[in-house]
């Protein structure tokens, strides 16, 4: 079968390399934030338990480009949903819709649970029930300028990203799945040392040491049942499945004694050991081997005034302490960083919600 994942939009290379590790199986960038490939149903189940750049993880069943509702109606009513979702289940359609349209998401996902019934009966001669609040499967449907993709959303209501274990909420905490791509992206060994010295509430370090240590997405892996769908070797390897032990020297550090405390709490939550301390990213002395970090962007919080003489003073302290081997920093204000820290050795725009950002990545 064809899978698809959705993820950060600029960050599918990391997806993409996820994804083989985890499977074993090569995906393809299909669109932005959308990787596809070919894989088994015990696939889609791994990737949902331990895929950490992913937000969702889709049984992918049309990929194509439209002209108009219609012809998004005509396209949905041609595929088989009999093979994905039994006669006494319910369903729902997600939809989401991306450029200029004169319809919005709402007739996306009518014109589709239309087509999703349509077929449906001529297929099994049954009408399938619409459950828009407790679906038992859910149909995700996605527009993007003149293109389209439908498929099953196996990863259910709440994306990946998700993670159960942050009860303390930073007001501009970094999204998970990034804070995990950022570590892949600074090529982190796990005999090294990594420390995010603006940590807030430590996701960079707690998305480090989960990954370390293979922990699983705490979220319950909901198992649909589908027609020709056996979850049984699935169920088997979570049985057997256990995280690493390994010793780690992963560090977060932070100027705001209240964010630590919530750090500390999270990283017990997410059952990783992570050393937090307070200190002033632009002090510290920074002698570790890989920094990566989410520094303040006068946005969420503080004001763009002191950012700038924030990066000025960090960028120093950096050049500073020149013995680490990668640095990755994200920031909505590239070119504040650009001028302190000069040129990166690569960048990559990524967006966050609606904020347009940059990775950029220094050795
Ligand atoms: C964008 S937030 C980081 C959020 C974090 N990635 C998370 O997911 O919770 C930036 C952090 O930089 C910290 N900060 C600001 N100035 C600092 C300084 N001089 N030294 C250390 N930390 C500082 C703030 O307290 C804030 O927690």
């Amino acid at each position: 079968m064809e899978g698809a994942a959705t993820t950060t939009q600029g960050l599918e290379e990391i997806a993409i390399r996820e994804i083989k590790e985890l499977t074993g199986k090569s995906a393809e960038k299909a669109h932005l934030g959308l990787v596809r490939f070919e894989c088994s149903q015990f696939d889609l189940f791994k990737l949902n338990f331990l895929g950490r750049s992913l937000h969702r993880v889709i049984m992918l069943l049309l990929e194509d480009n439209f002209a108009g509702l219609e012809d998004v109606y005509r396209k949905v009513k041609g595929v088989d949903f009999s093979r994905c979702i039994m006669a006494e289940q319910s369903f729902a359609v997600r939809a989401k819709r991306c450029g200029k349209h004169d319809f919005t998401s709402v007739d996306v996902a009518a014109t589709v649970g239309q087509a999703v019934i349509d077929s449906y009966m001529e297929a099994t001669g049954k009408r399938l029930k619409v459950n828009l609040e407790k679906p038992d499967v859910i149909v995700r449907v996605e527009v993007r300028d003149d293109s389209f993709w439908v498929g099953i959303d196996t990863t259910g209501e709440e994306s990946l990203a998700r993670r159960g274990y942050r009860s303390f909420k930073h007001p501009a905490s970094l999204k998970p799945t990034i804070a995990y791509s950022l570590v892949r992206l600074s090529g982190w060994r796990f005999d090294e040392s990594l420390i995010d010295p603006v940590c807030g509430s430590g996701t960079i370090p707690i998305e480090a040491a989960r990954y370390a240590c293979g922990i699983p997405n705490t979220k319950e892996v909901k198992l649909y049942s589908m027609p020709l769908f056996d979850s049984e070797p699935f169920l088997e390897f979570r049985r057997k499945y256990e995280p690493m032990r390994r010793e780690l020297r992963v560090f977060g550090s932070d100027i705001n004694g209240r964010y630590l405390k919530g750090a500390e709490e999270n990283a017990r939550l997410a059952g990783v050991s992570v050393t937090f301390f307070k200190a002033d990213a632009c002090e510290l002395l920074l002698n570790y081997d890989i920094v990566v970090a989410n520094p303040p962007y006068g946005i969420r919080m503080g004001s763009p005034r002191k950012v700038e003489k924030f990066y000025e003073r960090i960028a120093a302290n950096l050049r500073r302490h020149d013995t680490w081997r990668s640095a990755v920093i994200i920031t909505a204000r590239p070119s504040t960083l650009v001028k302190y820290m000069g040129e990166p050795e690569k960048e990559i725009s990524v967006l966050f919600g609606d904020l347009p950002a940059k990775v950029l990545m220094y050795s």
